[in-house]
């Protein structure tokens, strides 16, 4: 892979072409998720460029650190402008995500046991709401990949700060529910005693009864209603699973960097013209929720199609009446946030 990059790069010299190089910003890359998550972008043959941001001081370090391993891709770090924070006009996030392709925001405090997502609002909407302010006027044309929670209001914050800057585009706007199909895909092979593939998908939002896997629709597997119950809740509920085990050092950042850049890595290939499909928290109109996460297909111009998810089964239908409302009602409260 390394071998064919490098020829067609020298292919393109010689013919006097510039590839267009595919940069990646990370903000919050001195945190839990954004450190592997730096790292695991460092190391795809996919990315030239990962521009690190962050407000802690020991961003320099680590990105002083994943410079250090010898891929191709270039890594710089941005600390806030001095001073700056929230920025009037913050140089170094303008640095970071100038001319980036995908800027992923993992930015924010994790839980601690016995919290919901929705707990961490009052911290995280306001943070993801100025970040979000930065990508608008500095990069407005890169896909946003949210992973700052309580995602199923923080992508609508989003939403709400790039119309009021006039430059939303809701093919670019995405919250990462990956970790719930890789979750899906672990405990579902766990189950059936085998390899995990990418089978399972996964609608509805990011946060307990909104996530719904479709255990239905995968070909060849017959649950047990048990086993279907048992699987539902562990899935749902796999993100308490990790916060409950780390008891007060926060929520899973290994396997959130690890989802992270999968979908990123999915962004990026459908940039480059690959048609990916990979499920989303996007808007679209498929069901009463202005947000949904849904198969949606990828490509130049980012979310190209939201997929419809198929039939669901009794069971299935049940969750998703229950979860509507809810995911309404965190949606709204994101949009009554930016709006006030
Ligand atoms: C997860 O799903 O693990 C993350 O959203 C973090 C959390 O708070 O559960």
């Amino acid at each position: 892979m390394l071998a064919l990059r490098s020829a067609s790069r020298s292919t393109a010299s010689r013919v006097g072409l510039r590839l267009k190089s595919t940069k990646v910003a990370v903000l919050g890359a001195s945190g839990g998720i954004g450190q592997p998550l730096a790292l695991l972008c460092k190391l795809s043959e996919n990315i030239d460029e990962v521009a690190c941001y962050d407000v802690a001081p020991v961003l320099p370090g680590v990105a002083a650190d994943l410079s250090h391993c010898p891929t191709g891709a270039k890594i710089t770090g941005h600390l806030p402008s001095s001073g700056a924070w929230p920025p009037t006009h913050d140089k170094g996030l303008e640095a970071a995500v100038s001319g980036a392709d995908v800027i992923v925001i993992p930015a924010g405090v994790p839980r601690k046991p016995g919290m919901t997502r929705d707990d961490l609002f009052n911290t995280n909407a306001g943070i993801v709401k100025t970040l979000v302010e930065g990508c608008g006027k500095f990069a407005p044309d890169a896909v946003l990949a949210i992973i700052s929670n309580p995602v199923n209001s923080t992508v609508p914050i989003a939403a709400e700060v790039l119309k009021k800057l006039g430059v939303y585009n809701k093919n670019k706007l995405c919250g990462v529910t990956t970790l719930d199909v890789c979750r899906a895909n672990t405990f579902l092979a766990a189950n059936q005693g085998k390899h995990p593939k990418e089978i399972v998908t996964v609608i509805g939002g990011h946060a307990g009864i909104t996530i719904l896997p479709l255990l239905s629709q995968v070909p060849g597997t017959t649950l047990s209603a048990a086993d279907r119950d048992a699987l539902t809740h562990r899935i749902q509920f796999g993100g308490d699973e990790v916060v409950k085990a780390k008891a007060g050092g926060g929520s899973a950042t290994l396997s959130m960097a690890y989802a992270g850049y999968l979908f990123t890595e999915g962004v990026i290939k459908g940039l480059k013209g690959e048609s990916v499909t990979q499920c989303a928290y996007v808007e679209s109109s498929l069901t009463e929720a202005r947000f949904f996460a849904s198969p949606c297909k990828f490509g130049k111009g980012g979310v190209e199609e939201v997929l419809p998810f198929g039939e669901l089964s009794a069971y299935e239908k049940g969750w998703f009446d229950k979860m509507l409302p809810e995911l309404k009602a965190q949606i709204k409260k994101g949009e009554d946030f930016a709006n006030q």
